[in-house]
């Protein structure tokens, strides 16, 4: 039987790809974000994952403007990564899961859920910089990859409830596979950051910390903003927090921290990551 080991939640900065292509790591100004991953390192060696789901969002590399999901699911054999104008690169292509991408996709859609199937895609710094802080260096990735990608871009956004709902779904379909991998569950982007207009710079610690807090514990208490409301406290791009929030809830009701690490600024951005070890056993 499938189980759901834990998730992990990491801002997916480029410059944080730029960095580790460097091997500034361990320079003043990353280490403090890049010790975040020293627990979640340890973590992975010892329940070794062979599937990530990963909620993220498209930057306008696979959907633009003119065309933008509001939940889609990738369903294709292998995922490459392309530079949509960050100038990082060489990251090795991503496999897939497409059993696994279609039995979720067919799990939302019967649970009232629309999202596009994509079974061509191609991903951006959302995806890639997550993999490569997971698991760095490495000759090919541990893990087959189902990406999630959620629209924080073009107003109207899903609200965080409805993106709380989604994780939810998408963690009864996991339980309810029929598969015997370990699967980590991701959520990738934020925290806080506003990258253009007026508040370009913005930082908001109290409301960052607060969400920190609150994930693991009661995250219905974060799904009762609006996605207005997240711009207003997070800024235009912090609204990436609603990856997290769908990550949240593919893991149950409870779960256990076992990491947290918080940094003001990596780039333009809070730099978070969280480890939420899964604490309900799979369904027998
Ligand atoms: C930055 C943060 C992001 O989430 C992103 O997608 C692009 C840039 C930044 O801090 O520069
Ligand atoms: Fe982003």
């Amino acid at each position: 039987m499938s189980e759901i080991v834990g998730g992990i939640f990491t801002s997916h900065v480029p410059a944080i790809g730029q960095a580790m292509a460097r091997g500034s790591q361990g320079d003043p100004y990353w280490k403090p974000f890049f010790d975040g991953f020293v627990p979640i390192h340890d973590w992975l060696g010892r329940v070794k994952p062979d599937v990530a789901v990963v909620f993220y969002n498209d930057h306008g590399l696979n959907f633009f403007l003119d065309k933008m999901p509001t939940f889609a699911i990738g369903a294709a054999a292998e995922y490459r990564h392309e530079d949509e104008g960050w100038g990082i690169s060489g990251y090795k292509p991503f496999p897939g899961n497409p059993d696994l991408s279609w039995h979720i996709i067919e799990q939302v859609v019967a649970a009232g859920f629309d999202p596009v199937s994509c079974q061509s895609m191609v991903v951006d710094h959302g995806v890639a910089v997550p993999f490569e802080l997971c698991w760095p260096g490495t000759r090919s990735w541990p893990v087959t990859l189902v990406p999630i990608c959620i629209n924080t871009v073009q107003h109207p956004l899903p609200s965080p409830a409805r993106c709380l709902a989604l994780g939810r779904a998408v963690g009864e379909a996991l339980r309810a596979w029929d598969g015997d991998e370990r699967i980590v569950v991701l959520g990738t982007g934020g925290l806080s950051h506003q990258l253009d207009g007026t508040r370009a710079g913005f930082i908001n610690v109290e409301f960052d910390r607060f969400c920190l807090r609150h994930l693991a514990t009661s995250p219905e208490a974060l799904a009762e903003y609006d996605s207005l409301e997240l711009v207003e406290l997070a800024g235009s791009q912090g609204v990436e927090f609603i990856n997290w929030i769908a990550a949240r809830g593919a893991l149950g009701d409870t779960v256990r921290e076992l990491a947290s690490n918080y940094h003001v600024p990596i780039s333009n951005t809070a730099g978070a990551t969280l480890l939420l070890e899964a604490a309900e056993p799979a369904l027998a």
